[in-house]
């Protein structure tokens, strides 16, 4: 249904809703509140929208109500100011409360099965709740990383069951999240911003939604190409990453530092980007989001040769770390079996307190399964629970690094003192050159 104002412009559903998005008068209902749906609810509150989320634990919806914060990158000052001061911002398990919602935007988890396929079931059982109370005039906007396809193939059909239609009655589409968990530089406002859907209407008003809190935003023409370009990019770390993992262990072979081949080969003007060999890929992203465009491809009968390969090496560093670890301590007349073995980092990246998928867990279990002691230090991960094991953080003291036959090095937090460690360990596997700059010692510190 559409109408004209006094000026003559037809007023229709979509730019009804628009128009709310201009004055802030638009309820937007975040489902998810995990590392992507918290900052994202709290960035919108922060510029005047009255925001609901949705999670079914119910622990994290009464922290947020209380203003306390389970997220890194949300500050409990930040949220008290939208929950408390300003009352923007609240959190309900309470699915009856959608129909309230103008837009309703999906941050829940796509994690792999057991043999790498997507697992969709949790896309799917929020879309069942929308589904069942979808109301003209709605904007639905999913952000979970997936293959090209989920938004068209999966969620539109579950969405267009009760008989309203997408384009007409509802919008729906596809906006791919890209935060970086810990970046102090690029955040939700200055990271640009992808934008797909099927239909045109539904492709204008999301559009419209995020360009009021985004500085950039990039449309693109279906939500299927927005669901490739999240899964490309990530891909493109997989694939990089895992060269700079075989050049690293080529490197180990030949006796080159391969640290000091990517630094001049980064000084090259134009042509090359930079990435840096480690113990593995972690978190939610790099090790599982290449598989969604592989289990994908196979449908269209095509291999995707690249992600099999980069896959492949990733997934082999952690056992590179501990043979290269095993050989230390047999040059230094040490075996595993009898060795303690501290480890600095458990999270998959630095400054982060994410250890989900860290490669830290695989090194942890493959070095208790050869019969070293193993204990670890993480300023931001006090409790380390992981393949049957329960450890907690052990403090860093001098005593705690001389005590230690080897100090392994897996994550790079910039809260530890480097120059400290090196100094009172006896021995230090340093997987990510976090030693770089500080006085190592002839042969006291070993780079991967
Ligand atoms: N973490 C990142 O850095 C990052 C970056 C870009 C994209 N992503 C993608 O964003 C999506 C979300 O990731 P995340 O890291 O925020 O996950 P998360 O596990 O931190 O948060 C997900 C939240 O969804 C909730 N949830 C699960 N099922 C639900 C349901 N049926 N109803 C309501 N709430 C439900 C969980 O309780 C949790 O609070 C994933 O697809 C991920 O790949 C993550």
């Amino acid at each position: 249904m559409s109408s004209y104002t006094s000026t003559g412009t037809m007023v229709t559903p979509a730019t009804e809703l628009m128009e709310k998005f201009k004055d802030r008068t638009a309820r937007v209902g975040v489902v998810g509140l995990g590392y992507v749906g918290l900052p994202f609810a709290v960035e919108k509150a922060k510029v005047g929208f009255r925001v609901l989320g949705f999670d079914r634990s119910q622990s994290r919806v009464d922290r947020v109500n209380a203003g306390d914060s389970y997220i890194g990158d949300v500050r409990d000052r930040e949220l008290r100011e939208q929950v408390q001061d300003r009352a923007l911002l609240a959190a309900t398990g309470d699915w009856d409360r959608l129909p309230e919602m103008d837009v309703i935007v999906i941050c829940v988890p796509t994690p792999l099965t057991r043999n790498l396929t997507p697992d969709l079931q949790y896309i799917e059982a929020v879309s069942r709740e929308v589904a069942g109370r979808l109301r003209p005039g709605q904007l639905i906007s999913l952000e979970s990383t997936t293959y090209p396809g989920t938004t068209e193939e999966v969620m539109k059909p579950m969405l267009e069951a009760g008989g309203l239609e997408e384009g007409r009655d509802f919008w729906l589409a596809f906006s791919p999240e890209r935060v970086d968990p810990g970046n102090q530089r690029y955040t939700t406002r200055n990271t640009n911003k992808v934008v797909g859907a099927g239909h045109a209407v539904s492709r204008e008003v999301a559009l419209a939604f995020y360009r009021q809190t985004i500085l950039h935003v990039v449309p693109v023409s279906s939500s299927r190409a927005a669901e490739m370009v999240k899964v490309f990019e990530n891909t493109f770390r997989a694939v990089n990453i895992a060269l700079v993992n075989e050049l690293a262990m080529l490197c180990d072979r030949m006796d080159l530092d391969v640290w000091e081949i990517l630094d001049a080969a980064g000084t090259k003007p134009f042509g090359i980007l930079s990435f840096y060999p480690g113990p593995g890929v972690g978190g939610h992203c790099i090790p599982l989001d290449p598989h969604y465009l592989e289990w994908k491809a196979r449908e269209f009968n095509f291999n995707t040769r690249f992600i099999a390969l980069a896959g492949e090496i990733n997934r082999r560093m952690p056992e590179f770390v501990l043979e290269k670890a095993m050989r230390l301590l047999s040059d230094h007349g040490l075996g595993l079996r009898s060795a303690k073995v501290l480890v600095l980092g458990v999270a998959y990246k630095k400054d982060i307190d994410d250890a989900r998928e860290s490669p830290a867990a695989e090194v942890l279990h493959l070095l208790a399964q050869r019969g070293a002691t193993v204990a670890y230090h993480d300023p931001l991960i006090p409790r380390f629970r992981e393949y049957g094991h329960d450890l907690e953080s052990v403090p860093l003291t001098d005593g705690a690094l001389d005590e230690a036959d080897l100090v392994l090095i897996l994550t790079d937090h910039s809260a530890v003192d480097y120059a400290f460690v090196a100094r009172h360990a006896r021995l230090v596997l340093d997987t990510r050159n976090a030693t770089r700059g500080v006085p190592r010692g002839p042969g006291k510190v070993v780079l991967l």
